[in-house]
């Protein structure tokens, strides 16, 4: 009981349960598991759409998961997710609903927020997404000089740009490869530069995404892009309107851009930022894939959803994976997450994982402010195999740290492959399955003697073995899939935030920062005297207007 009179967390009899379950079980083997129940990797496995998840290399019995599922239902997550579903404001502190689940809902499906169902909106926009797509592919849509373009810049930051970003490189091979795409979203000019210039503006439209439309980064490079594009054109004004469209859902500071409004498409303050390229801000994916793989990819994250929704927690995919974290990071002490994903079009999966998982539960406070006494959200980070064996992988095998992993892999490689390329598929995955094994079994020092190793090697040849991992495994990597998997991570995320009673929809974090720029930015630019800066902050300003040439 806290000094409010209310219980927290970690008193309640389920986390106890845990604690005292943890010490229990103490350092159990994963070999000592699969030993004692020869059915094991097929019983701790699950189905959602096309995705096989097996969870049997995690360090739990029947009796861990029962008691994270009662933790779980004993902080009622089953009814916060049904409220997400309804479109109660479960955003507190935004008080906003959070509806990113109504972007792939089914045009008849109602889904009301203060009474009004979104539905036939989402799917107005989606309409008009699709009717602009398919002029741009067509090319029906020209440029200001009548040709017809060639190259699509997305101008976006955060989930305005991770999104489509990663969506594009994972469905290349279902991309229009006639047209060129880029993403540009640091405000380092460098980044506009190498995207831009070896294009030409007279066939290059560019997508502005902003939620909120104010983003600095975002602002500022569709203004420099809108000057190249002028000079490009010969400085008529009235380019703009062929070749600049806008994601947003605010009107009033898109038309004070100069973006005409008839092309912009909006969204809503019911999706958050990293919730949202399933929204409009897919327009630059969906150029690339058409829309009609762009439904297929929402109907994949639907699949998720409705699983999610429905599925009893037993075999809740989210849920679980949800709880597995829990176990990690709170009961294990582990302080980060890998994603390695074993597909090369997955390149930019985890760093879109990141913003996900790291901006939603990267919180110290619960949902009426108070401090949690608990470890919230886990650092997320990984890069595709089979690099990642060859940099950071000898620290999960042989280091100190318990690192959870996820792997996920692909039974085929993409259609348009040669031959010989697509033979290679089976040494990728060859790699996946090996992988987890040794992360699950290692090798034990008899094992390595049995090698014939001198004795002094032993220690060093030795794998402990029982880092825990969970395998994903899909047919092949569709818009549909693509769908899923993301779905999955979204609600993998809702649940372990809905177990720590933390907002994983608001990201106040990200303010401090921003309104510190705002002030030492004259002193850098125009030399101002910056009242209040610290002292190492000064120093720096000095040391950089002095390398400078300032
Ligand atoms: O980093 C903060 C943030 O607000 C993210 O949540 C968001 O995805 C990003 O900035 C971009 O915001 P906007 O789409 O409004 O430009």
């Amino acid at each position: 009981m806290n000094a409010d009179g209310r219980t927290r967390l970690n008193q309640t009899p389920e986390w106890t349960a845990l604690a005292k379950h943890r010490e229990e079980l103490g350092e159990v083997r994963l070999r000592e598991l699969f030993a004692a129940e020869p059915g094991r990797g097929t019983a701790y496995a699950l189905r959602v759409g096309d995705l096989y998840v097996d969870y049997s290399k995690h360090l739990v019995t029947d009796d861990t998961l029962r008691l994270l599922r009662e933790l779980a239902a004993a902080t009622d997550v089953f009814g916060l997710r049904d409220a997400m579903f309804r479109g109660e404001k479960i955003n507190v502190t935004e008080d906003r609903a959070v509806l990113h689940t109504a972007l792939r809902a089914p045009r008849d499906a109602v889904i009301e927020v203060d009474g009004e169902n979104v539905v036939p909106g989402v799917h107005a926009v989606l309409d008009k997404m699709a009717g602009f797509a398919d002029r741009v592919r067509s090319g029906e849509w020209t440029g200001h000089t009548g040709k017809r373009i060639r190259n699509v810049v997305n101008i976006g930051i955060g989930g305005s740009d991770l999104g489509p970003a990663m969506a594009y490189e994972a469905l290349r091979p279902f991309t229009a490869r006639d047209l060129t795409f880029r993403f540009v979203s640091n405000v380092d000019g460098a980044d506009l530069h190498e995207a831009v210039r070896d294009l030409d503006p007279a066939e290059t439209l560019f997508i502005v995404a902003s939620k909120t439309f104010t983003t600095i980064e975002t602002i500022t490079n569709a203004t420099s892009a809108r000057s190249w594009l002028l000079k490009g054109l010969g400085g008529d004004e009235k380019a703009v309107a062929k070749h600049f469209v806008a994601l947003s859902t605010n009107t009033e500071k898109v038309a004070g851009f100069g973006i005409d409004v008839d092309n912009m498409f909006e969204f809503w303050d019911w999706v958050g930022g990293r919730y949202s390229y399933d929204s409009a801000i897919g327009l630059s994916l969906m150029i690339a894939i058409g829309p009609d793989r762009f439904r297929e990819m929402l109907d994949g994250f639907h699949i998720v959803d409705e699983h999610f929704r429905t599925a009893p927690a037993e075999s809740n995919v989210p849920l679980l994976l949800g709880l597995l974290g829990i176990w990690y990071g709170n009961f294990h002490d582990a302080q980060s997450h890998a994603v390695l994903p074993y597909s090369h079009y997955l390149s930019k999966f985890t760093a879109y994982l990141q913003q996900l998982d790291m901006e939603s539960n990267g919180k110290s406070v619960d949902r009426d402010g108070r401090p949690v006494q608990w470890q919230t959200g886990p650092v997320v980070w990984g890069t595709p195999g089979t690099n990642g064996q060859h940099a950071y992988y000898q620290l999960i095998h042989q280091g100190t740290k318990l690192i959870p992993a996820d792997f996920i892999g692909f039974a085929r490689p993409v259609a348009e492959l040669s031959e010989e390329l697509k033979a290679q598929h089976d040494l990728l995955m060859a790699n996946f399955f090996a992988q987890t094994q040794a992360l699950a079994f290692g090798k034990t020092p008899d094992e390595v003697r049995a090698e014939g190793v001198p004795e002094e090697l032993v220690p060093h040849k030795t794998f402990q073995g029982n880092h825990p991992t969970t395998t994903i495994l899909a047919p092949e990597l569709t818009p549909s899939v693509l769908g899923q998997l993301v779905a999955l991570y979204e609600h993998k995320v809702f649940v372990q935030g809905a177990v720590w009673n933390i907002d994983s929809f608001d990201q106040w974090g990200v303010e401090l920062g921003k309104v510190l720029a705002k002030r030492v930015e004259p002193a850098l630019t125009e030399g101002a005297e910056v009242e209040g800066l610290d002292a190492s902050t000064e120093a720096l300003v000095a040391t950089y207007r002095e390398l400078r040439g300032r």
